[in-house]
């Protein structure tokens, strides 16, 4: 990191690495965003923007305080000619589309001290296969919205250096967010812990132990969670709360067993929020 004139290189511009570029934008770091083509660059441009207006709309300065953020975000097509201090990958979830461009930008920043993924559940050290210099590859599952979460999940796989984790614990200090360190694992620490309280409370209401309200009631004012299990399922979606049980399930066994009940709801179409019903109804 060198001070001010730090940059880093987000690769892909959509909810994720749109957020990224933001957050780093609003610490004074240079963000340079790499998308695919001329209309996934503008989508991404828009979507800096949009943020920044919702970030700065109580300000009678907006208008200046937005351009003055985006003069630090440049959006390119293809790879920039840069020498980054930071790159972080933020491509959707597709192992080989992952593997392939990492393989791409270790070969392309064979200088740049610390080479992230933003991959939300898959192993670190799978996708270091075909990484020449797999000691500074590392897994920085940041959370959405980014610029409002509080959180990053480091993932360091079996050649992480730890002097790749280090500096990474830096920047996530510099974005003032908290990192927990995490050995690559199915799941990492937040998914798995999660997803196995949602899917015990699915559990619950699948045999009548208590009512969605009561068993959400009973998790935030008797252990003080912020939200409850169901409810928060509901805001992530079934569905995708389901493809990670069964990833899960896989992986790490019989205990992440999906129960029928969630099934059933995603056959029927009642993903939560985003379709207006699920553990509970959404007006
Ligand atoms: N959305 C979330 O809540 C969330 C949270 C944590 C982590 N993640 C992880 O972050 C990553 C990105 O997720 P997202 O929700 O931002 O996806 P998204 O689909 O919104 O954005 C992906 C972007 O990558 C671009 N892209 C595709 N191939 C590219 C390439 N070769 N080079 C440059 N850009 C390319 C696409 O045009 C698109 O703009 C995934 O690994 C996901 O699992 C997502």
């Amino acid at each position: 990191m060198t001070g001010s004139a730090a940059t880093v290189l987000v690769v892909g511009g959509g909810t994720m690495g749109a957020g990224i570029a933001q957050n780093m934008a609003e610490i004074g770091v240079h963000a340079f965003v790499s998308e695919t083509d001329p209309v996934t660059a503008d989508a991404a441009q828009d979507r800096v923007a949009d943020g920044l207006r919702r970030r700065f709309r109580a300000e009678a300065d907006m208008d200046e305080r937005v351009a003055e953020h985006l003069a630090r975000c440049t959006i390119t097509v293809g790879l920039p000619d840069i020498a980054p201090d930071l790159i972080v990958e933020a491509v959707p979830e597709i192992t080989e589309l992952k593997r392939s461009l990492l393989a791409d930008l270790d070969r392309r920043y064979p200088d740049v001290p610390i080479l992230a993924s933003n991959t939300s559940s898959l192993s670190i050290d799978d996708l270091a296969a075909h990484l020449d210099r797999p000691s500074r590859f590392i897994g920085m599952h940041f959370f959405n919205p980014v610029p409002k979460s509080d959180l990053v999940e480091l993932v360091v796989g079996a050649d992480t250096a730890d002097v790749t984790v280090a500096a990474t614990v830096a920047w996530v200090e510099r974005l003032d967010k908290t990192a927990i360190v995490v050995r690559d694992s199915p799941g990492f620490a937040t998914s798995r812990l999660g997803v196995a309280l949602g899917l015990e409370a699915i559990r619950m209401v699948e045999e009548g132990v208590a009512s969605a309200d009561d068993i959400d009631r009973g998790m935030v004012l008797g252990y003080k969670l912020p939200i409850g299990p169901l409810r928060l399922t509901d805001l992530v979606g079934l569905d995708v709360r389901l493809k990670i049980a069964e990833h899960l399930h896989a992986t790490l066994g019989p205990r992440f067993e999906p129960p029928e009940l969630l099934r059933t709801m995603v056959a029927d179409g009642r993903l939560g929020k985003k379709t207006g019903e699920g553990f509970h109804t959404w007006p």
